[in-house]
């Protein structure tokens, strides 16, 4: 019998590919370079969409607790990569680590679940832009807004809050599709954002956090903060979706929906092998890039929280919308309007690269996989002229745009979430196996206190899941049960490694 429920990618086969992919490489970056890096792909649609759609759904202004607990389980995944990406230093991404630990199986399960981080994550963030485009086109140019059908998805109504009759609906959001097909577009070009480029987005959007929190802190009105903590009960939106509200469950649901905001700090340990010294930077830049955003996180939902009621972040005609824009309107004397408008137009600009860096990490995984013969071929097969996977590019803006142009953004919000968390618990536990199977692999950086780290990691990812509440899990459950049929339909018969049993 075959026995390619245990084939694992040897590890001399990985570490000389990652040899041979050194000699190209400089070792240039230096943990400031890394913290740079990580803050560009990490502050986005999380900070400036889905802090107010926690407060709104699951906490109020607890939602910033919800924060604290988020930044703990990434700091503890987060040293758990550091320790892999140190070890295997090849493309960096969770997929190649759980082919070397834990085998092709779920190696297949960890690339297939990384779509829901990387392209789902990218479509998330393209509808995010979307709000933030009509925005742009009403207060900033003076225009009018696209209509709302153009502009959402198929399964979202705009009803009237006080008769609750329904006077929209939608049917595809073009700007979200808009912007995910010029990116790829972008992408397949070749263009890669240059360190310029990337340390100057990373300036404009550290500035607009800073100037939000110190210029809204003197409009906090403490009435909207109290109780800081909302007595438990359910809060059922005007789509009829259902949400634990306040207490402990309304905690772990903001951190489950607001840990989106801290996606992108893993694509820090993919530049493993172009940094000086990865032993000391390495942890440096994934924890040092952690924990700026962490305290500029907090206080921004505090700041935005006590600028707007929760009802207001509730209402789909106020704040439920590019909600930070509103809730300074709301919140701050119109003498404000040039921030509002500085914070959107930087933020059209900031996403933009965010969704940038998630539709390259999606096709760099595709293409490693497509490489070890569990995906076909066109998604390795490089462009003649500009050298990129630009097959695999075309496959992945239709995966993505579908999911843009007719998806909600909470849901893909909560799938990018799960996902996500999941592959950071099967990154902890990878840890914990290669130090038993390969004890003495040279580690340049070693997680401190293993296996008590990866396990209160794995504990932390956990907790956040099950704050996601059931159709979360169902929806994790759903599309892993598809991966799994594709992976029996191709993947198990075109690997690279079954010619070697
Ligand atoms: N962390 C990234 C964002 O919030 C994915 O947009």
């Amino acid at each position: 019998m075959s026995n390619f429920l245990s084939r694992k990618k040897p590890l001399h086969l990985l570490l000389a590919d990652a040899e041979e992919s050194e000699k190209s490489l400089k070792r240039t970056l230096t943990s400031w370079s890394l913290i740079a890096l990580g803050i560009g792909a990490i502050i986005g649609a999380g900070l400036f969409v889905r802090t107010a759609a926690a407060a709104a759904q699951n906490a109020g202004p607890s939602v910033t607790l919800g924060f604290l607990l988020a930044a703990f389980g990434c700091a503890l995944a987060g040293l758990c990569y550091a320790e892999l990406s140190s070890s295997i230093p090849i493309s960096g991404s969770a997929y190649t680590y759980t082919y070397a630990t834990m085998g092709e199986i779920l190696a297949w399960v960890i690339g297939w679940d990384l779509v829901l981080e990387y392209a789902v994550g990218a479509a998330t963030v393209g509808i995010a832009w979307s709000e933030y485009l009509n925005n742009f086109l009403t207060q900033v140019m003076g225009w009018s807004a696209i209509p709302y059908e153009w502009c959402h998805s198929p399964f979202q109504t705009l009803s009237d809050p006080k008769t609750q009759e329904v006077i929209a609906s939608g049917i595809i959001n073009l700007p979200a599709l808009f912007i995910v097909s010029m990116l790829s577009l972008l992408l397949i070009r070749g263009t890669q954002e240059s360190a310029v480029v990337n340390n100057l987005i990373v300036i404009v959007k550290v500035a607009i956090v800073v100037l939000i929190i110190a210029l809204g802190w003197g409009y906090i009105n403490p009435a909207n903060h109290v109780p800081y903590i909302p007595e438990p009960t359910t809060y059922i939106d005007h789509q009829g979706v259902s949400y634990h509200f306040g207490g402990l469950m309304g905690i772990l649901g903001a951190a489950g929906t607001v840990f989106f905001a801290f996606i992108g700090f893993d694509a820090v340990s993919t530049a493993a092998q172009e940094t000086k010294n990865p032993k000391r930077d390495m942890p440096i830049g994934i924890l040092g890039s952690l924990v700026i955003c962490t305290v500029l996180y907090v206080l921004f939902s505090h700041v935005l929280t006590g600028l707007a009621d929760v009802e207001f972040f509730r209402d789909p005609t106020r704040g439920g919308e590019a909600s930070v824009v509103a809730a300074i309107t709301e919140g701050m004397p119109a003498s404000y309007s040039w921030l509002s408008k500085s914070v959107t137009v930087a933020i059209l600009a900031g996403f933009s690269s965010v969704i940038l860096v998630m539709l390259l990490g999606q096709s760099r995984v595709f293409y490693s996989m497509s490489k070890d013969g569990l995906l076909p071929r066109v998604f390795s097969d490089l462009h003649p002229k500009y050298k990129t996977p630009y097959k695999g590019n075309l496959v992945i803006l239709i995966l993505v745009g579908l999911f843009a142009a007719f998806v909600p953004g909470d849901i893909v919000g909560h799938m990018t979430s799960i996902g996500t968390l999941f592959a950071f618990m099967l990154v902890c536990l990878a840890v914990i196996i290669l130090r038993k199977k390969e004890p003495n692999l040279k580690r340049q950086f070693k997680t401190p206190l293993v296996p008590f780290i990866p396990i209160l990691g794995i504990l932390a990812c956990g907790l956040m899941i099950f704050g996601l509440g059931w159709q979360n899990w169902a929806r994790l459950g759903g599309w892993l049960a598809i991966g799994m049929v594709i992976y029996y339909a191709y993947g198990r018969r075109h690997s690279k490694l079954k010619d070697t049993e």
